[in-house]
C-alpha cells in the first residue's frame, strides 16, 4: 500500500506552471520528478518552486532545470534496515540541523530497486520509526503564515490553528511589547520578529507557507489618526506588498481582515448592510481598509484567490487584551470604576467574539477556494447587531452597580447594521458567543486578577501611540 497523497509524480519536461496547477489546493505535497521510464530524477517542493520564481525563472521553465537533482531518497529495503536508515537520517540532519519545525513537513521519496517512486515519508516519521507505509492521509499539515499574529485577534487565532493541527508561522514586530505568544511551546510553531513594512522581511517570512492570514496593522480610527504615515505604510503598502508576493508566488489562499467600519456613516442605518451595499468610511483607518480591499481584489488571478473578511467590532478575552474596543472598554470601566460613558448611543454597531473570529477564519481556510476565493464576507452574527446604548445596558446585567452616563451631544458617526447571511450560507454557521456572555467572561477575567493595571498603555493602541508620539517629539 503506497501513500499517494504525499507525493505527485511529474515528468521532468513539464513546467513550473504545470506543477502549480497539479498541486493546486493541496497542501504539503512533494513533487517527485520522473523521466519517461518513470524513474526518479529529482524532487522539488512547493517552496522550491516559489524560490525559483524569486530567482528569476519563469512559470514556463522546465522542472528539470530547477529541481533538486541529487535528492535524498530511501529505498523500500532501506526502510527496514536500521543501519542504512541511519545513514540517511545523518544526511538529513546535516541538511536541516536543529530545525524541529521543518522536520514536520520535509518529505523523502521512497523508491523501489528500479528507482520507481513508491511513497513518501516525513523526516519526523523516519526518525521516530512510525512509517512502513502506514502514513495516514493528509498527514502533512497546512502551513499558515499569520502576519500580525501576536495581536489581539492573532494570539487567539494562532492557538486555535495549532489546536486544529496546522503549522503556524507568525510574523510580528511585537510593537506593543506583548508577551502574547510566549507561552506557546510547540514544534508546529515558529515566530519571526520583524517589520511587515520591510519587503525583505515579507519575502523571508513567506517561504514554505501554504496560506497567509494578514492581521498586521495599526488598528483603530484614533491610532491611525495619530500616526497616519506609519498607518499608511502598514495598513496599505505592506498589505499590498504581501498580496502581490502571494500572487506572484502562486500562494492562492490569502485572508485579509477588513472591517465593517468600511460601511462608516451608513445612509440607511436601519436596514441590514450586505457585502454589496454602498460603503462610506469616515476615517483614515476605514478608508485604508477599503483601499486595501480594492488593491487585494485587483490582483485576483488563477493563482491568487483572496478572501476579505469584514469583521464586526471584536470583544472578549485574548492573550493580548485590548480595552479600546467598545464591549471590552465598557466591561473594564464597569468593573473597575462602576461607571461608563456612552457618546450618542443610537448608532448601530455589530459585535463578534474574538474566538468566533478565529473560527470564521479557520472555516474559510477549510473551505474550497472555488467557494471562498475572490469573495468578501461580513463576519459576525445578527443577534450581536446592537445600538451602542443597548451594549451599555447589557453591561448592567453583569455589572449591576454600574452607572451609565449618556452624552448625547458628542457622537460617533459610525453607524451600521450588518447582514451576515452570505457567510452563513456559503461558508459556515455556528453558535456565536453573545455580548452578554462576553461581559460574563470579562467579569471573571477581572475578578481573577489577571489584569494588574487596567490603564496600562499596552491595552490601548491609542494610548500607546500617544505616548510614542510624545516621547518622539521630546527627542
Ligand atoms: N479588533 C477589532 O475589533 C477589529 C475589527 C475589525 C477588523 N480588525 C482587523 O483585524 C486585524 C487585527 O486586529 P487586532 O484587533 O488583533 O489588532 P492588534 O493591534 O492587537 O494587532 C495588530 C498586530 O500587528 C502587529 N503589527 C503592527 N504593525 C506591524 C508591522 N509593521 N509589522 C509587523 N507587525 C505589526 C502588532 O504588533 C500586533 O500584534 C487588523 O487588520 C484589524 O484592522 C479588527
Amino acid at each position: 500500500m503506497h501513500d499517494s497523497n504525499l507525493y505527485i509524480n511529474i515528468n521532468e519536461e513539464k513546467t513550473i506552471r504545470y506543477a502549480f496547477e497539479k498541486i493546486k489546493s493541496k497542501f504539503g505535497i512533494l513533487i517527485t520528478i520522473i523521466d519517461k521510464s518513470g524513474k526518479l530524477k529529482g524532487v522539488i517542493t512547493e517552496g522550491d518552486l516559489r524560490r525559483s520564481l524569486l530567482k528569476g525563472y519563469s512559470l514556463e521553465t522546465q522542472l528539470k532545470i530547477v529541481m533538486n537533482k541529487v535528492p535524498v531518497y530511501i529505498t523500500s529495503n532501506q526502510l527496514n534496515n536500521e543501519g542504512n536508515k541511519n545513514d540517511i537520517i545523518n544526511r538529513l540532519n546535516k541538511l536541516y540541523p536543529d530545525d524541529s519545525y521543518s522536520r514536520k513537513y520535509i518529505l523523502i521519496p521512497i523508491v523501489d530497486d528500479k528507482m520507481i517512486v513508491k511513497g513518501a515519508i516525513s523526516f519526523d516519521e523516519l526518525i521516530s520509526g512510525t512509517y512502513l507505509y502506514k502514513i495516514k492521509k493528509n498527514k502533512i499539515p497546512a502551513k499558515i503564515l499569520v502576519v500580525g499574529g501576536a495581536g489581539y485577534i492573532g494570539s487567539v487565532l494562532v492557538r486555535a490553528l495549532l489546536k486544529k493541527g496546522y503549522m503556524v508561522k507568525v510574523l510580528d514586530n511585537f510593537v506593543y511589547n506583548q508577551d502574547s505568544l510566549d507561552k506557546i511551546n510547540s514544534d508546529y510553531f515558529k515566530r519571526i520578529k520583524g517589520d511587515a513594512i520591510d519587503t525583505n522581511t515579507l519575502i523571508k517570512a513567506i517561504s514554505n507557507v501554504d496560506a497567509v492570514v494578514y492581521l498586521a496593522e495599526i488598528v483603530g480610527d484614533p491610532a491611525c489618526a495619530l500616526i497616519p504615515e506609519t498607518a499608511f505604510k502598514t495598513n496599505f503598502l505592506s498589505v499590498n506588498s504581501m498580496a502581490s508576493l502571494c500572487s506572484y508566488l502562486n500562494i492562492n489562499r490569502f485572508i485579509y481582515t477588513s472591517s465593517c467600519s468600511v460601511y462608516g456613516a451608513s445612509k440607511d442605518p436601519d436596514n441590514f448592510l450586505t457585502e454589496s451595499s454602498s460603503v462610506n468610511p469616515v476615517s483614515h483607518y476605514g478608508r485604508m481598509k477599503l483601499m486595501s480591499e480594492h488593491a487585494i481584489l485587483n490582483q485576483v488571478s488563477q493563482n491568487f484567490s483572496p478572501t476579505i473578511l469584514r469583521l464586526s467590532t471584536v470583544f472578549g478575552v485574548s492573550n493580548r487584551s485590548r480595552f479600546d474596543l467598545v464591549v471590552n472598554l465598557f466591561a473594564k470601566n464597569a468593573y473597575f470604576y462602576k461607571e461608563l460613558n456612552v457618546f450618542g448611543g443610537e448608532q448601530w454597531r455589530p459585535n463578534v467574539h474574538v474566538k468566533d473570529v478565529s473560527k470564521a477564519i479557520i472555516s474559510v481556510l477549510n473551505s474550497k477556494l472555488e467557494i471562498v476565493g475572490n469573495r468578501i464576507y461580513n463576519i459576525g452574527n445578527k443577534k450581536n447587531n446592537l445600538k451602542i446604548i443597548d451594549v451599555a445596558y447589557l453591561a448592567k446585567e453583569i455589572f449591576p452597580k454600574v452607572k451609565i452616563n449618556i452624552n448625547k451631544s458628542e457622537k460617533d458617526n459610525r453607524n451600521y447594521k450588518v447582514s451576515f447571511d452570505k457567510y452563513e450560507k456559503e461558508v459556515d454557521s455556528f453558535n456565536y458567543i453573545s455580548v452578554k456572555e462576553g461581559y460574563r467572561e470579562l467579569y471573571n477575567f477581572f475578578k481573577n486578577k489577571l489584569i494588574k493595571n487596567p490603564e496600562n498603555k499596552i491595552y490601548y493602541n491609542i494610548k500607546f501611540w500617544e505616548e510614542y508620539n510624545n516621547e518622539n517629539s521630546k527627542s
